[in-house]
């Protein structure tokens, strides 16, 4: 079983003991960027590119971080290291860099270093039903933070936005949110893209959307085996004719969705475990998985 382990500033310990200073701006007030990646077969995956998506949230907040990509890396491979995989067993990493500490006050110059903290656990085990049937998502009444006020792409330590959709959604008996603009454009779910099938099309919403990596991928995919495809503004009244539904991130891949609720409260319903599109980037999406490993077994990077 895989241990969970923290990683403060250098400092290994068992997750329950690590520790952060209360003045730390990333507790005070969410001043932090971070990204999750997991491991497939012992091997990272993505990591450069959640690297550079990490550099890209810092530079949108004015964040210099002073660890250097060598030091993020070395301290990730001793935190894997110390939360023990078995052979083949794959873990969640986690990395955070926060603005540090300074006094109490929001002016972010005030602040000397930006701090490291790393959380390595197992990978989170989905219910198996939400990729046998699917997933139920809820199009919230609270919108997604503006791109001019909050940008979505800054990857941040506060998820107060997305965290308010979600509670909205599960009290509306679903297992996550789809939250609209200000203008009735989707955006995303709480921690992962939504996709569509509109007119035998899958699309890929942009409106106030992470860029998120494993859309990217199923993009890739599409294209590379000529699936219709378009990434466009997707408005909520076009949702009720939704054909099928799915959603991506790093740690659910990609999960068809079984029902939809609509803001006025009417449901669409998927067919059990995704539609034929959905069906085909759900294996496109493995075989991917399964070609990343092969070609990288002879290079193990932890
Ligand atoms: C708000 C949000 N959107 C989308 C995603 C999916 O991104 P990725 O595929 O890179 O995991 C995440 C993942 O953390 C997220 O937090």
């Amino acid at each position: 079983m895989v241990k969970q382990v923290g990683n403060v500033d250098g400092v290994i310990d068992a997750l329950e003991n690590s520790r952060i200073p209360v003045a730390d701006r990333g507790f005070l007030y969410g001043d932090s960027v971070y990204e999750v990646f997991r491991t497939y077969h012992g091997l990272p995956f993505l990591f450069e590119e959640h690297y550079q998506r990490l550099l890209n949230s810092a530079a949108l907040i004015g964040m210099d971080i002073k660890q250097s990509r060598d030091q993020i890396l070395t301290s990730i491979r001793e935190t894997v290291a110390a939360s023990k995989p078995m052979l083949g067993e794959d873990v969640y990493v986690r990395y955070q860099i926060t603005r540090g500490e300074g006094p109490i006050d929001l002016n972010p110059d005030l602040s000397e270093s930006t701090r490291m903290v790393i959380i390595v656990k197992a990978v989170p085990k989905w219910q198996q039903q939400h990729y046998d049937v699917g997933m139920s998502l809820a199009v919230t009444q609270l919108r997604r933070n503006s791109v001019n006020s909050l940008d979505p792409n800054i990857k941040g330590g506060n998820y107060l936005n997305n965290i308010m959709a979600l509670s909205e959604a599960r009290k509306n008996g679903a297992d996550d949110c789809v939250m609209l603009d200000a203008e009735d454009l989707v955006t995303e779910c709480s921690n992962s893209n939504v996709w569509f099938v509109l007119n035998d099309t899958l699309v890929a919403p942009v409106a106030g959307n992470l860029d998120g990596l494993t859309r990217r991928s199923v993009v890739e995919l599409a294209t590379g085996n000529d699936l219709p495809l378009a990434q466009r503004p997707v408005h909520r009244d076009e949702l009720v004719y939704a054909q099928e539904c799915f959603v991506t991130s790093a740690t659910r891949e990609v999960m068809p969705v079984k029902t939809l609720r609509l803001v006025d409260g009417s449901m669409v319903e998927f067919e059990n475990g995704g539609g034929p599109l959905t069906r085909m980037v759900m294996s496109l999406y493995a075989e991917m998985l399964t070609d990343f490993v092969v070609h990288n077994t002879e290079s193990p990077w932890f």
